[in-house]
């Protein structure tokens, strides 16, 4: 599902990358960046175990547990007798979320089993009509989120439904099913059930559907997707509508975010909203199951990285039958909303920056054009010893300002700035342990070179073709295989040319490596690198053999890291460094990296 998914992502990239697609329906969105996604049901009564037996499947999605473990709807809703209907309280994760700094939620009304879990006049497989006392969680969902200002979602299953008989439940794919019948259950489930959620709950910030394939590939027909869609319009105007309905952009414009596949963080930057969904563990409803947790500054780190190419994050939380939220989800909650109150500024309201993303090897940048007119570029600094100097490449203004961010105040920092370079120098008390944050300040949008290659915390630039300004030739990419063992690679069987760019700041020399694997002893093939007019031809080395893995019995080709030379730069300054590949097919050069690394003198 996830390859699937990324697919469809980067087709609809490649189309909709230019142009600004936030409406003015989703600007409470892309600003807010940081939402809570709920899953729960009668699901969350199981655990993640059906009669001593855990859920089927590795993916450990313990509200899948009736289709995946084959148990007939008659002893499902059983379940309902292990809740603890009294004391189940929505406002506990509405302060819950508040806590942890997310500005919306998103619950499961009605997930794949079909059980709604409001007062569903359009089916009887609800939550009123089996608890005791009778409850409707949605409403009392709804009133904790007005009560305590939070945008409240729904995530609704429209396509997949295991107890309406005409509802699509993946065993439809032995038999298939009959669009009427199809039809009949939209007519008289989704439609109605979508009118209740939208009608008797107050304004609703968006509906959430989940639907992974285009409607193309599943029985559901784009005209019922129009309905359904219409439908909300008419409704609730605001409503966001997110991309799992299964229309694709090119077909309407309107579905409001694309939803990425679960747990699967952004990449690329976008111009229009797009939202991780992601858990804590693995389920996302409750499942006793859980032992492993993302730790917080895993989380802090898919936050930030999401909003630096403009995405956002929905973090769940599986709370149990009694309502209560597992320790481990409730403990990090806790610690990221401490981070968002003193440092929420790179994130709320925030957005990419211009350069390109993961530049920098001590963490991630975001941008904001602040209310007072200033501009801030956040640097989310998640690996740097405190005393070092932090360098940051490829802005080309000089910043007003530079301060750390700590809890009691701002702490002015000293830097060097030089044409396309800061250093920024740290203090040896870092205030924050999960993620420190440094303001940037400038009066206008700061210019950026894009070109640049970072400088590295080893004073040293990693050039790879995916960072180089520009590159001519033909190659293969050859992705990493064997468990990694055997790494990406560029494969060169005739020429190839690439150019990268980068700055140096002081006088300094520097070593010259690369890595490759080349399996001739005896060859004409050669590369050359040209740097500030001095070029240093190198003849490829037979590179051998290794092990992949200790006596697993597999043998290898070996990549192997070859110096060059070394180069002195005299001058402070820009440089291009060309390197020129030439071989033949019969000698193909599988290359990898050069790396220049300052030397002490
Ligand atoms: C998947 C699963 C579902 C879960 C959802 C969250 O589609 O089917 O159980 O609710 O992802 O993103």
């Amino acid at each position: 599902m996830k390859k699937i998914l990324l697919v469809f992502f980067v087709i609809f990239s490649i189309k909709t990358n230019c142009q600004n697609l936030v409406n003015e329906r989703a600007k409470w969105f892309v600003n807010d960046r940081f939402g809570m996604f709920i899953h729960w049901g009668l699901y969350s009564g199981a655990e993640g175990n059906w009669k001593g037996e855990k859920v089927r499947y590795d993916n450990d999605y313990a509200e899948w547990i009736q289709y995946r473990n084959q148990i007939e709807k008659s002893e499902y809703i059983k379940l309902s007798k292990r809740f603890d209907w009294n004391k189940i309280d929505p406002e506990e994760w509405v302060l819950l979320a508040k806590k942890a700094g997310m500005k919306y939620i998103t619950i499961t009304a009605k997930h794949h089993d079909g059980f709604a879990i409001w007062n569903s006049k359009a089916s009887d497989f609800n939550i009123y009509n089996y608890s005791e006392p009778k409850r409707d969680i949605i409403k009392d969902l709804s009133e904790a989120c007005k009560k305590h200002n939070l945008k409240l979602g729904f995530y609704y299953s429209h396509w997949t439904d295991w107890e309406h008989p005409y509802a699509w439940d993946n065993s439809k794919e032995i038999y298939w099913l009959d669009k009427d019948k199809f039809d009949i259950y939209w007519q008289e489930k989704v439609i109605p059930q979508m009118k209740e959620l939208l009608t008797n709950y107050g304004e609703i910030s968006m509906i959430w559907f989940d639907m992974w394939l285009h409607h193309d590939q599943t029985i559901v027909s784009k005209d019922q997707l129009l309905q359904l869609k219409n439908l909300i319009r008419e409704i609730q105007p605001n409503c966001l509508i997110n991309s799992r309905l299964g229309l694709s952009v090119e077909e309407d414009e309107d579905v409001d975010f694309r939803t990425l596949g679960d747990n699967q963080l952004g990449e690329y930057k976008f111009d229009y909203p797009w939202q991780t969904p992601a858990t804590v563990a693995h389920s996302w409803g409750y499942s006793k199951n859980e032992n492993e947790w993302k730790s917080t500054t895993s989380i802090l780190r898919s936050l930030i990285g999401n909003v630096s190419l403009n995405g956002n994050l929905m973090l769940n939380i599986g709370p149990t039958s009694d309502g209560s939220v597992p320790y481990e989800i409730g403990k990090r909650f806790s610690e990221i909303g401490k981070w968002l109150k003193f440092y929420g500024k790179s994130v709320y309201g925030a957005e990419a920056f211009d350069l390109r993303s993961n530049l920098h090897d001590w963490g991630l940048i975001t941008y904001k054009h602040n209310k007072q007119g200033k501009h801030n570029v956040f640097l989310n600094i998640f690996d740097i010893k405190p005393g070092n100097s932090l360098n940051v490449t490829g802005i080309t203004n000089k910043p007003l300002n530079a301060y750390l961010i700590s809890k009691k105040s701002k702490i002015k920092l000293n830097f060097d700035f030089n044409k396309a370079f800061l250093k920024i120098k740290l203090p040896t008390d870092l205030p924050d342990p999960y993620v420190n944050l440094i303001e940037l300040e400038y009066d206008k949008k700061p210019t950026v070179d894009r070109d640049l290659v970072a400088k590295s915390k080893f004073n040293g630039y990693s050039l790879k073709l995916s960072n180089s300004k520009s590159y001519q030739g033909d190659y293969i990419l050859n992705e990493s295989k064997r468990e990694g063992s055997i790494p990406s690679n560029i494969q060169v069987n005739d020429s190839l040319n690439i150019s990268w760019k980068i700055f140096v700041d002081k006088p300094s020399k520097f070593n010259i490596d690369t890595s490759y694997n080349f399996q001739k002893k005896i060859t004409d093939g050669f590369m050359t690198v040209s740097i500030n007019k001095k070029s240093y031809k190198h003849r490829f080395n037979y590179t051998g053999k290794t092990v992949g893995e200790p006596i697993q019995d597999y043998i290898i080709d070996r990549f192997k890291s070859s110096t060059i030379g070394t180069i002195n730069f005299e001058d402070v300054g820009f440089y291009d460094i060309d390197l020129k590949i030439k071989t033949s097919s019969q000698n193909p050069l599988q290359w990898q990296w050069m790396w220049l690394e300052e030397i002490a003198d």
